[in-house]
Parts: C-alpha cells; sequence; structure tokens
C-alpha cells in the first residue's frame, strides 16, 4: 500500500529509484513520483498512473540523492497533483501511511492556507517546513509528536546530502550499499543490499551515502541491528508467462516443497509457544483469511480441538475473548497487513499467544510474535495471492499436525506427494470453456462443503478481484435458503466436490442448480459426481489425493479459471483496478 524508496551514494540516484519503484509498484500503482536533489535544489517529476509513467521524464534528474513513491490513493483521487513526491519549502517528502487528524492539523496549523493537493501526506511536509530552523532531526520530532495514525516517511531537504526517514506502523528498511545507502517499504526491494536495519515505530534516522544514524522518538541516538537481508530479490522476470500471476501460479509445487523445509527448522519453537494452549484463533484479511478457514477445519479435523476463523478487521474491534491459553494465528503473505498486525498485537496485550503464518521474514507480524510458521512461497508481485495461499494453507496443515502431536515428516512425506499432483493439475488443466461461460455470465457462485466451502471463498474473491465479475463463495446447503434466488441462465455455478461423504448431497446442490437453468460446473476427484453428471455440468477432473489435501489442488483450479477469464475480458490480472498488494491502512 504505497511503496517508498530512497538512495544516496555516487550513482545517479533517479535511476535507482526507478528500479526501486518498479519493483514495488505492486503496493499501489495509481500514480509515481521522484524527487531528486542537485546542488541544493530539488527537481521533482510525478504522474498520474504507472511508473513506467515517468519514462522520459527522470532523464532530467540529475542528483545522486532521491526518493520516490507509487501510490495507492486514500485521501484524494489518482492525479498528478496528488502524486508524491509533495514539496514545500527545502523538502520533499513521499509518505506511506494514513495521517488521520489531518483535517484537524490543517485547521490548527494552516488556517487560509491552500494546499496543493488532496492528500492527508502534504502535511507532514508542510509541518516539517514549518519547523525547521536548520535542524532536520527537531523539524521530524515535532512534526511526528503530532502525528495520529500510521506513517513511514522519506524526504529530501535542499540542505541535507542526503535522506531523512521517520515510522510509525508502516515498514521502512534501511538497506546498506558500498558508499551508498537505501531506503525501501520492503526488503525484496532491497535484494541487492547485503545488510539491511528494520527501523522500529518511533524512530527517526538520517542516512547519508557514508553512514546511517538513527534516532528514538526523543531524539536519542539508538543502535539498531544491522542484519543480513535473506529476502529474495523480487524478481521482475516473467520467463516465459505473460503475468506475474501465471508465473506465480506455476511455483505452487514449489512453494509446497519449500514451506514444509522451512517449518521443519521452525517446529520446536512452535512446540514450545503451544505449551499450555486450549484454544486456537485464526485470524487474517481476504486470501490470508480464507486459509485460515482452512486451518480451523485442520485443527479441528487432525488435533480435535476447536478452533475459530475470525475476519482480523473484525477481531480487532469484538472485544475479543482471549487469555493466556488462547493462541492466534495470524495469517498474513506480506505480514504488514493493518487489521492483521493490530489484531495480533491486541491478542498479546490480552495475554494470548500469536504465532504468524507469513511468507515475510522480516515483518512487523512476525517481530511481534511469539513463533513464525513460515510460508515459502518467494516474493509474490501479483495483487492476487496465488502461491502464497496455497503455501499458508500447507503451513496450516504442518501446524494442526504438530498440535495432534503427529510425526511431522510423515506429514511433510504427504505434502511432497501433492506438490506433483499440483504441478500436473496447473499444466494440464483445460479450463477455457469454463473461463468462457464465467466471462459471460452475469454472476459466478462457488459452492462446496467443510474444506471444499474454504476453497469456494478463495475462488469467488479470486475471480472477483480480477475479472470484476460478482459472485459468492457459499456453503454448498446454504443455496436453498437464499442464493438459489439469483440462480438463472446467465448465471455460473461452479461446485468443488472432493470430500466422499458429502459428494451426494452436493450433487443434489447441482441438481437444483441445474433445474432452475442455471449452469454449472465441478471440480472433483470422485468418480461417481463425474459420472452423475457428465453431459449436464462443465466436469473438471483433478486428481485424487488424501482428503484433507485435496484443497492444495482444486484451489489452483479455481486460480487458473480466474485468471483465464481476466484474460477473455482484457484485464489486467496482475494489477486490479483499484487495489494493492500490501494493505496496511485501515
Ligand atoms: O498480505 P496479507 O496476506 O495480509 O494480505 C491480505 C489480503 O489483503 C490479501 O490476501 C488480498 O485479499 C489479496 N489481494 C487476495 O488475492
Amino acid at each position: 500500500m504505497c511503496g517508498i524508496v530512497g538512495y544516496t551514494g555516487g550513482r545517479r540516484a533517479s535511476e535507482i529509484v526507478y528500479r526501486g519503484l518498479e519493483e514495488l509498484e505492486y503496493r499501489g500503482y495509481d500514480s509515481a513520483g521522484i524527487a531528486s536533489l542537485e546542488n541544493g535544489n530539488i527537481y521533482t517529476v510525478k504522474r498520474r498512473g504507472r511508473v513506467k509513467s515517468l519514462d522520459g521524464l527522470i532523464s532530467d534528474l540529475d542528483g545522486n540523492t532521491a526518493v520516490g513513491h507509487t501510490r495507492w490513493a486514500t485521501h484524494g483521487k489518482p492525479s498528478d497533483k496528488n502524486a508524491h513526491p509533495h514539496v514545500c519549502g527545502k523538502f520533499a517528502l513521499v509518505h506511506n501511511g494514513i495521517i488521520e487528524n489531518c483535517e484537524e492539523l490543517k485547521k490548527m496549523y494552516f488556517s487560509g492556507v491552500e494546499f496543493d493537493s488532496e492528500t492527508d501526506s502534504e502535511v507532514i511536509v508542510r509541518l516539517i517546513d514549518l519547523f525547521y530552523d536548520g535542524d532536520i532531526l527537531s523539524a521530524l520530532k515535532n512534526t511526528a509528536s503530532l502525528l495520529k495514525g500510521s506513517y513511514a516517511v522519506a524526504l529530501i531537504c535542499a540542505d541535507f546530502d542526503g535522506l531523512a526517514v521517520m515510522k510509525r506502523n508502516n515498514p521502512a528498511i534501511i538497506g546498506y550499499g558500498d558508499g551508498e545507502n537505501f531506503v525501501a517499504s520492503d526488503a525484496p526491494a532491497l535484494s541487492r543490499c547485503k545488510t539491511i536495519t528494520i527501523l522500529k515505530d518511533g524512530d527517526i534516522a538520517l542516512v547519508t551515502k557514508d553512514g546511517v544514524n538513527i534516532f528514538d522518538e526523543n531524539l536519542q541516538g539508538v543502535i539498531r541491528e544491522r542484519i543480513k537481508n535473506l529476502a529474495e530479490p523480487s524478481s521482475l522476470e516473467l520467463g516465459d508467462c505473460p503475468h506475474y500471476m501465471l508465473k506465480e501460479i506455476r511455483e505452487v509445487p514449489a512453494t509446497v516443497v519449500n514451506t514444509c523445509s522451512a517449518y521443519l527448522s521452525a517446529e520446536q519453537k512452535i512446540k514450545e509457544v503451544l505449551s499450555g494452549v486450549n484454544r486456537i484463533i485464526i485470524t487474517g484479511c481476504g486470501t490470508a483469511y480464507n486459509a485460515g478457514l482452512l486451518g480451523k477445519r485442520y485443527v479441528e479435523l487432525i488435533a480435535g480441538i476447536p478452533a475459530e476463523a475470525e475476519i482480523a478487521g473484525e477481531f480487532r474491534y469484538k472485544r475479543p475473548i482471549v487469555d493466556s491459553k488462547t493462541l492466534v494465528l495470524a495469517v498474513s503473505q506480506s505480514g504488514e497487513t493493518a487489521d492483521t498486525v493490530e489484531a495480533a498485537k491486541l491478542a498479546r496485550s490480552l495475554g494470548g499467544k500469536v504465532i504468524a503464518v507469513t511468507n515475510s521474514p522480516y515483518s512487523e507480524l512476525v517481530r511481534l510474535s511469539d513463533a513464525t510458521a513460515p510460508v515459502a512461497a518467494g516474493p509474490e508481485i501479483c495483487v492476487a495471492a496465488t502461491k502464497s495461499y496455497v503455501g499458508q494453507v500447507a503451513a496450516l496443515y504442518l501446524f494442526a499436525n504438530t498440535l495432534a502431536g503427529e510425526p511431522i515428516e510423515k506429514c511433510i512425506g504427504e505434502l511432497e506427494a501433492v506438490s506433483p499432483l499440483c504441478k500436473k493439475t496447473i499444466e494440464h488443466i483445460e479450463i477455457s470453456s469454463l473461463a468462457d461461460m464465467c466471462a459471460r455470465s452475469n454472476g459466478v457462485y462457488f459452492l462446496g462443503r467443510d474444506t471444499d466451502y474454504a476453497v469456494a471463498t478463495e475462488g469467488s474473491l479470486k475471480l472477483k478481484e480480477i475479472s470484476y465479475i460478482a459472485g459468492d463463495g457459499y456453503p454448498a446447503g446454504e443455496l436453498k435458503h437464499g442464493t438459489l434466488a439469483l440462480i438463472d441462465i446467465k448465471t455460473v455455478s461452479v461446485f468443488i466436490i472432493t470430500r466422499k461423504e458429502l459428494a451426494e448431497k452436493n450433487v443434489n446442490a447441482v441438481e437444483q442448480v441445474l433445474s432452475r437453468r442455471g449452469k454449472a460446473a465441478v471440480v472433483t476427484n470422485i468418480e461417481s459426481v463425474c459420472e452423475k453428471l457428465r453431459k449436464r455440468a462443465e466436469i473438471i477432473r483433478i486428481p485424487e489425493c488424501p482428503e484433507n489435501l485435496s484443497p492444495l489442488i482444486s484451489v489452483t483450479v479455481l486460480q487458473m479459471l480466474a485468471y483465464n477469464t481476466a484474460l477473455l475480458l482484457e484485464r489486467d490480472p496482475d494489477k486490479p483496478r483499484n487495489l494493492a498488494k500490501s494493505v496496511t491502512v485501515e
């Protein structure tokens, strides 16, 4: 949700910052901009649209110090004037976050002043300029003390040959080079830096080409750990894939295997955290919540312990019941989703334990958790989560087995056996006819029972977010309690049927759709289902596997369906409208 980048060193800063913005573009793509410092002057270019809209403009930026921004609009529509950097006096500033008291601050400090943009961010640079008397640190400290909300800010100042950074509730990471230093919103964008420092809330940093000085909110110098950057580069190479989404779906099989090895190293710590726990709550947002729905069933089916799945944005505001025996699993690809991070913080403050299930080892979520169940999906660029979902499901499956006291090597063996089945499905799936049905439809409903229902929720989210076709993920048994009223010749109902004991019931639901002239498709690995529905419903046959693991395979079908439908409708599957990858604001 907005990416910030900064560079100071001996090279042409605008080019380096531009590259960094390309790597962070999945965080927002409404507008982009760069400000560069040259001989004590600040030059800015910014445009509505994607980073490449800056092509041809940055050739005028010659300096060795610059900041850049790629935006996901919160306050103020996407436009040139709302694009960052925002400039005031001697400063140019980029911001990721939301300033909740921006209107209040404007009234209090800038009554009658006309702002250049409709953004909340502009108030930050205006305050810094207001408080500046030659001392950047004090200006930042005074500004920070007034701000409510979240921010990661990087700025340049005409009087200072370097970058200034401050942060609260949004990520800012310093990257170290040789005679040059960097700042960015996340570690993969700093993959060329061997070492990094993750700033803490309240930190203010001054970064020059020769070094980094970090201060706490009272301007006391602090030492923050300089750690090895283990983040994999967020490779922008697409190989033979036209889109990141397809590339990342194809990385699902490797994600399953890599998540298993990563879990093996993490299991001991997880076992320690489990001591005394008698209640499990799984929380997350969007796809991560959908993975949590499966996690809940795994905990119940495998460990026989009641579990709840809660949307993080609900959990944090419902005054949840959490005590020292409660374990909250906070699921998040990015590890920085505001609602999930806040839910985890709340659980800890109530005395509960927290395990992060995440793809981002340096994230805020990892830092505040008691342990991590790692998801080893590697950087995910496409806004729609695919391989990370499968990695989360694999990690939750392993977790449930640890909880049940099962030998983990056995479960790893099961997952490793499913990985080639995912590969086979992704490579050989014939989905074009169903995608065509969906692209022409007025609505697509995804239905299943139990674990298949959990997969249905994810299938529906995937299709909605990249094809913009309305629909829902529903428990198949609920169809007749309302949703059936929506079914007509222009709707498609996609059933996921992989639980043998529930197959008959699901076939009944398919019949209910067919008898209302609705179109139906079935993703199944059960022969009797295929026989009963052959020629009447579109059948997508998937390989058989242990029942609890079929979601890892069936979801790849739904991911491929969403991808192909989006292509038919000429949507950009990697950058769906209105969305961004990491939602770091409420
Ligand atoms: O980084 P997180 O897993 O915490 O993100 C949560 C959701 O924002 C995310 O899953 C979102 O729903 C995706 N765009 C789904 O594809």
